[in-house]
């Protein structure tokens, strides 16, 4: 039995935050990036890596075999709902997989989030949950006695995707502490932005912020880069900062976030990265994409070999094989 496990129901109150991970992943919740330390990125990232190994030479393990893995999403999803369930079986363990939409599953006829929760748990030793409203997967956590990883909450965060792109950096470029690395497009609304600027916070790292003045960064997030007193510019124009960085990390303009749609048309091709931006481009830098991409990297720029966010989307399997190994304690 888990930590977890052990506490007590809280009669559906909702109680705090998911804690920092002092004491390491086991049974943890894994909800915010702010609950990481850069020793326990170091270790995530060295799991990570064995596991590439692992399936590189053998393809899977049976590290979980017997453990249940519940994906319920609540929003579309390709690479966090198939990354994840690749990452369980790759590890021997079994997946109840609720990704095709939650219209299949008793949440269209009024099941609430905490009784989605509370059957899934009955049922499996770790849920990954996609919602759309913000602080939706610290509601999950805070009815759950099994452990619930946040695969996206809304315009929250998404600590999993941020935790592959700072692997993949750190594979792709070797290093973080000195890097000048450039956000561009919806950095509004982007949870992938959101979560990656606020781990990068533990680094020392000049960031290049790039979006129309509608999809500025949001304030709480460049109020925690200032505490940590890094070097950080807005602009308008991308082509004044891609001589600079050495990661580009761009994001979709996302529809779905708009209310106004009238105000998506007017920002949706502001900005396209293509072959004749990358000559401007430093030799050694990498340009990243949580994906899904539509239109704001042309498909020229693919065979670029500082195209990283094909090599990103893979390390997001390894990634979630170790996390899923250290939740249950096997890693
Ligand atoms: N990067 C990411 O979260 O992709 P999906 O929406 O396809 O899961």
């Amino acid at each position: 039995m888990t930590d977890k496990q052990n506490a007590p129901a809280n009669n559906g109150k909702k109680v705090g935050r998911a804690p920092k991970l002092d004491n390491g992943f086991y049974s943890q919740d894994i909800i915010s990036v702010s609950q990481f330390t850069r020793e326990n990125l170091e270790y995530i990232f060295g799991v990570a890596e064995e596991m590439r190994a692992i399936v590189k030479r053998v393809g899977s393990t049976d590290l979980l075999k017997g453990s249940v893995l519940a994906c319920v999403f609540y929003e579309p999803s390709t690479r966090t709902s198939a990354s994840f369930i690749a990452a369980m079986s790759r590890l021997g363990g079994t997946v109840i997989p609720i990704t095709q939409g939650v219209q299949f599953s008793s949440v269209s006829k009024g099941e609430s989030l905490p009784d989605t929760i509370r059957t899934l748990e009955s049922y499996a030793d770790i849920i990954v949950i996609r919602h759309p409203e913000m602080g939706s997967a610290q509601i999950a956590a805070d009815y759950a006695r099994k452990p619930i990883i946040n695969g996206g909450d809304g315009v929250g965060e998404h600590p999993t995707q941020a935790l592959l792109d700072l692997f993949t950096i750190e594979e792709e470029l070797g290093r973080v502490d000195g890097l000048n690395v450039g956000m561009v497009g919806d950095l509004r609304y982007g949870r992938t932005v959101h979560s990656l600027a606020r781990l990068l916070c533990l680094y020392d790292v000049q960031f290049n912020f790039v979006s129309p003045e509608i999809l500025r960064l949001p304030l709480d997030v460049m109020n925690e880069i200032r505490n940590h007193d890094l070097p950080v510019s807005e602009t308008y124009d991308v082509s004044e900062i891609i001589s600079d960085v050495d990661v580009l990390y761009i994001t979709r303009v996302q529809k779905e976030r708009f209310a106004d749609l009238s105000q998506y048309e007017e920002v949706r091709d502001l900005y396209v990265l293509t072959p004749e931006l990358m000559e401007d481009a430093k030799e050694k830098m990498i340009v990243m994409h949580p994906l899904p991409r539509v239109g704001e990297i042309s498909y020229a720029v693919d065979s670029d070999p500082r195209a990283a966010y094909f090599r990103q989307m893979e390390n997001g399997m390894y990634l979630r094989m170790a996390l899923l190994a250290a939740v249950l304690g096997k890693a």
